[in-house]
């Protein structure tokens, strides 16, 4: 009875520690272990990890990212398109545009140089072109116009804070071929010191067949990035031209590039530092959502030049080469229904005959004869085109 009372009796507290400790050794060993597994497994993944990264991976487009944090991804080459996720260190680096390698069970693995698609190259980026208001020939108005709805709000802002007024968001330019609404658009971006980004509206849909929104997207942000950039989308027709609704995949295609373009518009501020210029041949196929107020509301017509016109332009073409006595009024006068493009051909064209004729300069003869060339290139041209 009283044995037991002994050892039932309560553990005298050095006893008690000593217990503990055995009991935390125990731990300490159990946790030992696990070090010792989580260490070997933790190398073994890390070696599986390089293996997996060494071999061949896919390159893919990230579409977009969604709520749940899944990457939506596009194969380039096949278009194949899935959904994935991606390691914690790289998400602050994904988004949507940016090119991603895959591995073959399509983790994303690494990113891969800019955000930005190496298609974006296609458009044509200038810093500041080198074109001025002074290489145009002609068009005054035009150029007054143009100052005012993209020059000036760039430069300017405060003339319109100060009346109160919004500038046009876009500025539309249409004419015939060869007029110089590019040169105009450079023109622009020059004077205003803004950086020049041009998207041919035919290659968006044409070449780029399935990005074009996606491509126009990159446009925009890419702009957004810059401290003053204008915008310029040539033959505008090709993305926006009247809605054929014949349900086929290109003309969804299109409606999709349009809807994107028109989204991007309405998204952004008419005295940010973005301006939007756009040029067609063919203003009346344009959809008529493209020309509501708040896009591309300001169209200014790219006439053919006049015979005034058309002397200034050949004066500015003509204006490095060593010339004879020549009349550049009367030529003017004779190159009628000529654009600015074909006046400057009249220019390189009476050039060319007189190192045919082993001139050191240009005479009126070499003018007239450039003329009629240019004219009968262009007639035939027209000619072709209609049989
Ligand atoms: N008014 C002008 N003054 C001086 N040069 C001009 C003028 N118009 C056209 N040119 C010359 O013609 C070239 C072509 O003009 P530009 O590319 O601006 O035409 P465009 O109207 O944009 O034609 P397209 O509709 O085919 O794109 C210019 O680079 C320029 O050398
Ligand atoms: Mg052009």
């Amino acid at each position: 009875m009283e044995e037991i009372t002994v050892n039932n009796a309560p553990p005298s507290s050095e006893l008690k520690y000593q217990i503990q400790l055995n009991e935390l050794e125990a731990t300490m060993l159990d946790m030992k272990v696990k070090v010792d597994e989580l260490t070997r497994e933790n190398a073994q993944l890390k070696r599986e990890n390089s293996q997996l990264k060494r071999m061949p991976l896919f390159v893919a487009v990230i579409v977009d990212i969604l709520e749940n944090g899944e990457i939506y991804l596009r194969q380039q080459g096949n278009n194949q398109e899935y959904l994935t996720h991606a390691p914690e260190d790289l998400r602050p680096l994904l988004k949507p545009g940016a090119k991603v390698a895959v591995n073959n069970a399509l983790s994303i693995v690494k990113v891969i140089g800019n955000v930005y698609d190496s298609r974006i190259r296609v458009m044509e980026l200038v810093d500041k072109p080198h074109e001025t208001y002074a290489d145009i020939g002609g068009l005054l108005d035009v150029i007054r116009e143009v100052r005012e709805a993209v020059e000036f709000p760039l430069t300017n802002p405060q003339l319109y804070t100060n009346v109160g007024v919004e500038p046009p968001k876009g500025v539309l330019l249409f004419g015939p071929p060869g007029t110089g609404k590019t040169l105009i658009a450079k023109a622009v971006a020059h004077e205003a010191e803004a950086r020049f980004i041009r998207m041919s509206g035919s290659e968006l849909v044409h070449k780029f067949i399935g990005e074009g929104a996606g491509l126009v997207r990159e446009l925009f942000q890419l702009a957004r990035e810059n401290d003053k950039a204008i915008i310029f989308i040539d033959e505008i027709d090709a993305v926006g031209s009247m809605r054929t609704n014949d349900g086929t995949s290109g003309s969804a295609e299109v409606q999709r590039t349009l809807m994107q373009l028109l989204a991007e518009m309405d998204g952004f501020d008419n005295r940010g530092n973005v301006r939007i210029m756009a040029a067609t041949n063919r203003a009346d196929m344009l959809d008529p959502a493209l020309l509501r107020p708040g896009r591309f509301d300001r169209l200014i017509e790219i006439p053919l030049p006049d015979k005034d016109a058309r002397l200034q332009i050949l004066k500015i073409h003509s204006r490095r080469m060593h010339l004879g006595e020549v009349d550049m009024a009367g030529i003017a006068e004779q190159a009628v229904d000529t654009t600015g493009a074909e006046l400057e051909a009249i220019c390189r064209e009476a050039g060319m005959m007189a190192i045919r004729r082993e001139a050191d300069h240009v005479e009126m003869a070499d003018f007239i004869s450039a003329v009629r060339k240019v004219k009968n290139e262009a007639d035939t041209t027209e000619n072709r085109m209609y049989t």
